[in-house]
């Protein structure tokens, strides 16, 4: 694979503050139940996570100090519809998903386009723990402890130009690998996109890991955008393009059903969608529903991206 050279990171971006107690958490949470898992389980455990450690990892000031949801349940309920439509297939049939080698192309209205190895970015990155909750539209949420760094630090650096307005997300597609039959209401490769200033913004992570490992295939590995204050859906899976456009770039789920999808996706309480409930949630794991928080809880850092624009029609 050709690999061009990006612009260097920045030494000071790869040196992390403190030395998190993410690998402690991981082993409190879950860790315990997967050591034979990432620790070399046999091969023949096909729906088993090859995780790697990542460490050391810097603490973020962004986390929120909420439980995490235990590991077991973020393996074994996804949305990942490339991998099937019930929230147990990602487990079963990611392991088809090859995650080596792999690259990121950064192109479209930038000065200097790049392609990145995962493992180069891996290596250079300072990487933060990001203690994070995920809101789906479907009124099901978990607090999960992501490992990334911001999305922007990356963006800078192939120069995005004036004419720049959004970016443009694109997950791994090979119909020899997925099987688009399991969910025809989709198409794949799956897209998704940001305007510029979501993109840019400090909270948005470009996910490398959770629970203080790699990211497990059914999460979206070995790269992903992590959108904390929009629906899940926004947070695209298993990336392998970021492209900069001028217009709004069309996204898999608006493409599929606009009047229940749209592209900004902000977690709204007071919006209507036609099936699943926006007011009410339930943290998997809890028995009650507890209320939805406008932009997810996040509506202190993000809401005045949005100042002038009508949520109800910009949903
Ligand atoms: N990315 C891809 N490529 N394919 C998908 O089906 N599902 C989205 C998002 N990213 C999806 C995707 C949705 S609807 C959600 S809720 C989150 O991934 C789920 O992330 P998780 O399985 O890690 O909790």
């Amino acid at each position: 694979m050709l690999i061009r050279r990006p612009a260097d990171i920045a030494p000071s971006e790869i040196t992390p503050q403190t030395v998190f107690e993410s690998r402690r958490r991981f082993l409190a949470h879950g860790g315990a139940l997967l050591a034979g898992a990432t620790l070399g389980l046999p091969a023949h455990a096909a729906n088993a996570p090859d995780t790697t450690p990542l460490t050391p990892l810097a603490a973020s000031r962004f986390s929120t100090n909420e439980t995490p949801t235990p590991l077991k349940q973020l393996l074994e309920y996804n949305n990942f519809y490339e991998f099937g439509s019930s929230k147990g297939d990602p487990s079963l049939y990611a392991h088809k998903l090859p995650i080596r080698p792999w690259a990121i192309t950064i192109d479209g209205l930038v000065r200097t386009p790049v392609t990145l190895d995962i493992d180069r970015l891996l290596k250079l990155a300072a990487l933060e723990e990001r203690i994070y909750r995920l809101r789906c539209v479907e009124a099901w949420s978990m607090v999960v402890p992501w490992v990334g760094y911001p999305l922007s630090t990356l963006l800078k650096h192939v120069e995005p130009l004036g004419s720049a307005k959004y970016v443009r997300f694109e997950s791994y597609y090979d119909p020899e690998v997925i099987t688009p039959h399991f969910f025809g209401f989709l198409e794949f490769p799956y897209v998704e996109g940001l305007r510029l200033d979501e993109a840019m913004h400090p909270l948005t992570l470009l996910g490398l890991g959770l629970y203080g490992e790699t990211l497990p295939r059914q999460n979206g590995a070995p790269v992903r955008i992590v959108v904390p204050w929009k629906y899940g859906f926004k947070s695209a899976k298993s990336i392998v393009r970021i492209t900069f456009t001028e217009d709004q770039p069309l996204t898999s789920w608006p493409k599929a059903d606009h009047k229940a999808y749209g592209f900004f996706a902000n977690v709204n309480p007071q919006l209507q969608h036609p099936q699943w409930d926006q007011s009410r949630e339930r943290r998997i794991g809890e028995l009650f529903k507890r209320d939805t928080l406008p932009f997810n809880g996040y509506a202190e850092q993000v809401s005045s991206l949005y100042a002038g624009m009508d949520l109800q029609r910009a949903f």
